[in-house]
């Protein structure tokens, strides 16, 4: 649809059961927002949605484990979440969640229209039901062993060792997380949308009606209809969601997938009481933003949920992006393996554009691309601070140096002087071309070409050799350069806005609209400019080593909690157990043994005499972390000579799964000799 009089942006509505991290913001919000922006600066009518997804099964889960309520965890959450895209300038219209009674009203109103005009299928199946629990459990609520790969603790859905999708019937011996219980299989009555129906419609309207929608996205769609679509059930049994509306449907809620598209609708109608314009109009261009795993839910059950409901819109475009993983690894919130956005505002205050930047730079748009920190210094340096920041600073400080920080008069342009000027009006069709067609990632890189711009003319026309000889010159060189500069402002306003309002002030002037791009007069000579600094700062080596470190942390714990203790040695007798002769002391002197790494040398009161031991934990505890503490000791060891100091006896630790030992000591004083069995 060329025509069309407005622009509805949703983005994903991410679960509220934990923080945001760079994989959201990669695929989905920054994005969106630098749409957002662009069409804002248009003039162009734009509304952009988003908010909290509060229910489904994880939230739940996390509830129970917590032992809070789910109504706790998303009012956690959404507080972060919404908070956090804040404070990054995500320029929502409005962030709503799906927990908010206008959702529940709006998407109640939904299910009993699909309902009432006989869109559903009913259909009563078998699932796994708690006897003790008295509950029918969600996929997620069963445990069991994996047929594919044995291991034996697969969820219902899902093999999280092999990766297998599951269903709970297949798993092996299955167990209900409730109870620990092996539950029973019962009937249960559920609604479907009949998919099926829907097939040729939605071979029709994208695989012969989008073909311009990106590869990935018309490429997942294609598998889908090409594999045969089958009915999807949007009802579950599950205390925690909007409650089915319909009569004898107790104890049944929407599936979260169902409610939450409907999310944008609730969050439409909240932000304005024109909502329907947005949502009815066939000259509305609704365009959806998400990560590739939400592409079926976009692009095939929401659209044919709309169509059976019959008087919405349907998306235009779904510009899916890939994912965006972390140093290698997949990003992961059960695994800690993620930049948390509120961390980084935290950490990093003030760069928020930098963030932004390098996460457009290196957007997934049509692969899975990497975050490493090293890349993140690299662009900010080399890009940022080199590129931008130089030019811009230059322009600035020669201004202030040669004409007091006055606009000087452009006299009689050369040739590079007017063909640097043209160059602007042809990057601004390079830009628009690539955010026309969700190229974010080349269209910053349209825009950095109007800085390169800028840093190639002084390097050519060198004012700082031309004002010995020629001051009169100079002044259209910094004329050209600031003209220059304040198209800056407008080609990377969608991009960097914190710094480019930073600019704007530095330049003294307006925000300008996006038709003024390309204009070689915005700055008038005779204007004064205000005083300026850096735009950005270089990032030093250190913070980026602290934030490699960190990771590093993470990566220990996360091997520590899948480590597996190492099987059982084979039995001994009772008589060998008897024979060792351990018992409490305390350490009485300790120093480290001269020219080792690992070695304490201990002297201990073992009740029975004082005596040396030898240990190899020097690299757990210092000698005064020792003094003074109760340890187990093995009294009837052989002595054994180490560095030439006979060491009589052992003390007891424990091996941790990262390597590191652990001292085993009374859990309360005891007598020094008294025994240990
Ligand atoms: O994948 C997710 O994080 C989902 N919460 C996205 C929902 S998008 C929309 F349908 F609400
Ligand atoms: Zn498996």
């Amino acid at each position: 649809m060329s025509n069309y009089k407005r622009t509805l942006i949703t983005s994903a509505l991410p679960y509220a059961n934990g923080p945001v991290h760079i994989g959201h913001l990669a695929g989905v919000y920054v994005p969106a927002d630098i749409y957002a922006r662009y069409l804002r600066l248009k003039g162009e009518e734009v509304v952009f949605v988003g908010g909290s997804d509060e229910h489904g099964v994880p939230i739940t889960l996390k509830a129970r484990n917590e032992g809070i309520t789910p109504q706790d965890v998303v009012d956690k959450y959404h507080a972060i979440i919404k908070d956090s895209f804040s404070r990054l300038g995500i320029s929502f219209d409005i962030y709503s969640r799906t927990s908010s009674p206008v959702h529940y009203e709006t998407a109640s109103d939904f299910f009993r229209k699909l309902y009432d005009t006989g869109k559903f299928v009913e259909k009563t199946s078998e699932q796994y039901y708690d006897e003790e629990n008295k509950q029918f459990l969600a996929d997620r609520y069963i445990v069991g062993t994996c047929p594919k790969c044995g291991f034996d603790r697969a969820y219902g859905d899902q093999c999280e060792s092999c990766g297998t999708s599951l269903s709970p019937t297949e798993l092996i011996n299955p167990r209900s997380m409730l109870s620990g219980n092996t539950p029973v299989l019962k009937e249960t009555k559920h609604w479907y949308l009949p998919l099926d129906q829907y097939e040729s419609w939605l071979k029709e309207w994208i695989l012969e009606g989008h073909t311009e929608w990106k590869p990935n996205v018309y490429g997942q769609c294609k598998s889908w209809i090409d594999s045969g679509l089958m009915p999807r059930a949007v009802t579950r049994d599950l205390d925690w969601g909007v409650p089915v509306p319909i009569d004898n449907a107790e104890g049944k809620v929407l599936y979260v997938w169902f409610d939450a598209p409907i999310g944008y609708i609730s969050a439409t109608r909240e932000l304005t009481p024109e909502w329907e314009k947005y949502w009815k109009d066939p000259e509305t261009r609704m365009l959806h933003f998400i990560g590739k795993d939400n592409i079926v839910f976009h692009c095939i059950i929401f659209p044919a949920m709309l169509r059976a409901e019959g008087t919405y819109i349907l998306p235009e475009n779904v510009p899916a992006n890939e994912f965006l993983n972390l140093e290698g690894d997949k990003i992961s919130t059960s695994r800690n393996w993620a930049v948390w956005l509120h961390e980084y505002l935290d950490e990093f205050p003030g760069k928020e554009d930098v963030l932004k930047y390098v996460l457009t730079a290196n957007a997934p748009e049509t692969k899975d691309n990497d975050f490493t920190w090293k890349d993140f210094q690299a662009r900010n340096n080399n890009e940022l601070v080199a590129i931008l920041g130089n030019f811009v600073n230059r322009a600035m400080v020669l201004t202030e140096k040669y004409f007091k920080g006055v606009v000087p008069d452009r006299i009689n342009p050369t040739e590079n002087d007017l063909e640097t000027l043209a160059s602007i009006g042809r990057i601004k069709t390079e830009i628009e071309k690539s955010l026309d067609s969700f190229r974010f990632r080349e269209a910053l890189k349209n825009a950095m070409d109007m800085a390169r711009l800028g840093n190639k003319y002084l390097a050519d026309e060198e004012p700082w050799k031309v004002i010995k000889t020629d001051p009169d010159r100079v002044k259209t060189i910094l004329n050209v350069c600031l003209q220059v500069t304040a198209n800056l402002t407008i080609a990377l306003e969608p991009f960097l806005p914190f710094s480019m309002d930073k600019l704007r002030h530095f330049l003294n002037m307006e925000r300008l609209d996006w038709q003024d791009l390309g204009s070689t007069e915005i700055m008038v000579s005779g204007t004064r400019l205000n005083h300026s600094h850096l735009l950005f700062e270089k990032i030093e080596d250190a913070v980026i080593e602290k934030q490699i470190a960190k990771l590093l942390q993470t990566k220990k714990d996360n091997e520590k909690a899948l480590a597996v203790a190492q099987p059982a040695k084979a039995n001994i007798s009772y008589d060998q157990f008897d024979a060792m002769d351990v018992r409490a002391g305390t350490v009485l002197e300790a120093e480290r043994v001269p020219k080792t790494k690992k070695l304490l040398k201990l002297k201990i009161d073992t009740g029975i005499d004082q005596r040396t031991v030898v240990s190899g934990i020097a690299e757990y505890y210092t000698p005064e972390e020792m003094i003074g503490k109760q340890v187990c000791i093995l009294v009837n060891l052989e002595p054994k000579p180490l560095k030439g100091i006979e060491s009589q006896g052992m003390i007891l630790c424990a091996q941790d799964a990262d390597g590191g030992l652990v001292l085993v000591s009374p859990v309360v004083k005891v007598k020094n000799g008294s025994e240990v069995k």
